[in-house]
């Protein structure tokens, strides 16, 4: 399969097309990026990257680095992360409060903001050192370290954090949270102020197109039935209000940033991540989402 001459293809035709959305500005300096970056790398099985365009520079990975807190938390709670958070799509905006209430305080899905404050929150019961475990996590399964956090992202965040702090206090009136909220906080902020680009980012997501394998750490990260249930997560949940067309037009299991990234896995072929800053209504990156659209149609395959 000639994957860098589809890239090369899907990049020409996005940039030509050059649907336009707005960068997120709800995090300040999350305005300040190039609009016009943009970047494809594709892993496959045996390791080869292929890529196009901006894809080796770092950009904020936002809510993608909740998979990777997911990775991390689900071996060490299954079954009983469970009973605090659901896997079911929500159908409302990534940083909704209202269906909380009426759920009383269990989330929807750990990639939903409330979710993923639980997921953070049962990171911080098993680590030691949340944050520099995330980031060596993520260096290792990415093959080399290549995470860094921005701090004027993470301040900008933490300046703006209303929303946030207000769903972590709603869990915490719900019992659904159990350590301190300003240290749950910070540790979610870091992991949404990580950057890194589309190839190490690819490469992180390998071992979810690989049955719970990672190539690049040369071990098993999740057995095959965890990987197979983060997929699943990913492609009914990954895209919040948007999730049933993204898996309508792309048909892959994926993750989006609103620093404008996806990263994607197509089960047993390759893991691939596209990045473009501007989005969507939905908060969901224009150009990246066209490009896996592109992708699937001309490779003739997807999930189904
Ligand atoms: O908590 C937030 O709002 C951001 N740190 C992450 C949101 C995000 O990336 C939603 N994805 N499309």
């Amino acid at each position: 399969m000639d994957y860098q001459g589809v890239i090369e293809e899907v990049y020409q035709e996005v940039q030509q097309e050059n649907q336009r959305g707005k960068v997120a500005t709800y995090i300040p300096e999350l305005a300040s990026v190039n609009p016009d970056q943009f970047g494809i790398a594709l892993v496959d099985l045996q390791g080869r990257v292929y890529g196009v365009g901006d894809y080796q520079l770092p950009f904020s990975i936002q809510s993608i680095s909740k998979v990777l807190t997911l990775t991390m938390v689900f071996p060490k709670f299954d079954p009983q992360l469970w009973s605090r958070v659901n896997v079911e799509p929500s159908g409302n905006p990534f940083n909704s409060i209202a269906q909380l209430e009426y759920e009383k305080g269990i989330p929807r899905n750990p990639f939903i903001n409330a979710g993923a404050l639980v997921i953070t929150d049962a990171l911080c019961s098993k680590f030691d050192n949340p944050t520099q475990q995330i980031s060596e996590f993520i260096n290792e399964i990415a093959g080399k370290n290549c995470v860094a956090i921005n701090p004027a992202v993470k301040s900008s965040e933490q300046n703006h954090a209303e929303r946030n702090t207000a769903l972590a206090y709603f869990l915490k009136s719900y019992k659904n949270f159990d350590n301190p909220i300003n240290q749950v906080l910070d540790v979610y902020f870091s992991h949404c102020a990580m950057e890194m680009s589309c190839v190490d980012l690819a490469k992180s997501f390998s071992f979810l197109a690989n049955d719970g394998y990672s190539l690049f750490a040369q071990r098993e990260i999740l057995s095959e039935s965890h990987a197979r249930r983060i997929n699943a997560i990913m492609l009914t949940c990954g895209f919040y209000d948007e999730a049933g067309e993204f898996a309508y037009r792309v048909g892959l299991p994926g993750k989006s940033g609103v620093g404008g990234g996806v990263a994607a896995v197509m089960p047993h072929k390759f893991s691939i991540a596209v990045w473009s800053p501007e989005l969507n209504e939905k908060g969901n990156s224009v150009k990246s989402i066209r490009a896996l659209e592109l992708l699937t149609d001309k490779l003739s395959f997807s999930l189904f």
